[in-house]
């Protein structure tokens, strides 16, 4: 980087938050996804909303890129800075500002990791309710631009559905407060929710007002074998006749196994099945749940089942789900994440099935998700002989066909991780000409000089 742009930046940040090491270059300038080149300017740590004014006018003024950056856990490359651009961290912008009891809502600065989130809730006999794999490391504010969903979906919706009000920087380097925490606010265009899950295209989230909600009563976790896929949505159907659940998620017998040789778990039962389905529920429910489960083993779609008898027996069963990304990592593997209605489901993977043994006979395909919200994770793993590059460029060749079956559903391309860098050229399977014209429109609104997160989402 230029010495007069890295002195500007030292002017707003002083240097002890201006950093260009290449080890903090490489560790801020990418996320959890490896297919993409690492190679931003600088970062920057900003600890104000008007540090973050401050960076984006300059940005405006003197044509500088800038990549905001959270807990860096996307797996679509929407926090990667390839092209010599500013990442801006909020690692320092990480404080709770202000809890209203009556209103039950947090105000929070966007660097917030998501598990903190979670215990200041716990602490106050509140819940925040969305979770996923990895709370520990991501933050609300990369949380709200991808309007993560999680585990909990099923029940408690998406990051969206807790976002009671945002303040946001534009790309022009305006500041925007929208909605102060409002229950009813009928004014006109809601621009809060074009900024949750926009990945950082039209402007910063730098706080949120989030909502919390009582806690809810004991959880109760199940995790059954079920050998045909066909049958899970009827377990599905099964178990919510019965009781209200908090997940419903499904994993392979290839997913439990990497589960198993990377992290300290066992089998849930001792016969290996094709596919397991892991139920969460409150504790008051356990009689219905038990219901449920000699239907579903009466009509022959559920070989075995175990329930969880303690809390760290619940912890170690979820474990089999969500120790599943962290497992696979070492495969580098190419991430599918996709979404028809959960009504569509069945039929859609019987396309998906023929698709997957057409082109990928000779790769591992691991497949797990949350199949009560109609999302599924279809990871390819890299085979160790084959070059990443090799092995990219195969998964992007195939990826029309599997998205031209998406598209003929009206599911979604990217359900739940967002589009960034490794969605982006294929958009228009998930959405029209029209849409992406006005969405183009609306960035130019928003960042009129495209300074923000270029290249994300839409091309340039
Ligand atoms: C999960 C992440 C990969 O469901 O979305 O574990
Ligand atoms: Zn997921």
């Amino acid at each position: 980087m230029r010495r007069g742009m890295q002195r500007a930046l030292e002017e707003i940040f002083t240097p002890a938050r201006v950093r260009t090491a290449p080890e903090d270059l490489a560790t801020w300038g990418g996320d959890w996804t490896r297919a993409f080149k690492v190679a931003p300017g600088a970062i920057v740590f900003p600890r104000s909303i008007d540090e973050v004014v401050e960076v984006t006018r300059l940005a405006n003024t003197r044509g500088l890129h800038l990549v905001p950056s959270g807990g860096r856990t996307g797996l679509s490359g929407g926090a990667v800075a390839s092209n010599g651009e500013i990442v801006v961290s909020f690692d320092r912008m990480n404080r709770m500002l202000d809890f209203n009891a009556a209103d039950r809502v947090v105000r929070c600065e966007a660097g917030v990791v998501t598990q903190a989130l979670q215990e200041y809730a716990a602490a106050r006999n509140l819940f925040y309710p969305v979770d996923f794999a990895s709370s520990g490391s991501s933050q609300i504010g990369g949380n709200i631009s991808t309007n993560a969903g999680g585990i909990k979906v099923i029940r408690y919706g998406l990051t969206r559905d807790w976002v009671a009000g945002l303040t946001v920087v534009t790309g022009a380097g305006d500041v925007l407060e929208c909605n102060n925490a409002l229950v009813k606010n009928a004014t006109g265009y809601d621009l809060r929710h074009l900024f949750i899950g926009a990945e950082g295209t039209l402007g910063f989230v730098v706080q949120a007002d989030i909502r919390l909600l009582t806690a809810p009563a004991p959880a109760r976790v199940m995790v059954l074998a079920i050998d045909r896929f066909a049958d899970i949505l009827d377990v599905l159907q099964c178990f919510r006749d019965a009781l209200t659940l908090s997940a419903f998620e499904f994993f392979s017998e290839l997913a439990l196994t990497k589960v198993l040789s990377h992290r300290e778990v066992s089998r849930p039962f001792a016969r290996a099945a094709n596919f397991y389905a892991l139920i969460e529920f409150d504790a008051d429910d356990e009689e219905a749940a038990l219901g449920a489960f000699e239907r579903a083993v009466e009509r022959g779609w559920v070989g075995d089942g175990v329930i969880s008898r303690s809390d760290a027996q619940a912890r170690a069963l979820w474990t089999l789900r969500d120790g599943i990304t962290e497992s696979i990592a070492p495969y580098t593997p190419y991430k599918n994440d996709i979404a028809v209605r959960v009504s569509d489901v069945p039929a859609f993977l019987e396309d998906i099935d023929r698709l997957v043994s057409a082109h990928y006979p000779d790769f591992e395909v691991c497949w797990f998700g949350h199949i009560g919200d109609g999302n599924l994770h279809l990871n390819i793993l890299k085979p160790e002989n084959l070059a990443s590059d090799a092995f990219y460029e195969r998964c992007h060749r195939i990826s029309p066909a599997l998205f031209e079956a998406i598209g003929n559903r009206g599911g979604s391309i990217s359900a739940e991780h967002g589009v960034g860098l490794l969605k982006r050229d294929f958009l228009h399977y998930s959405r029209s000409p029209q849409e992406i014209a006005l969405m183009r429109q609306l960035k130019a609104v928003f960042d009129p000089n495209g300074v923000i997160n270029p290249g994300k989402l839409l091309v340039h």
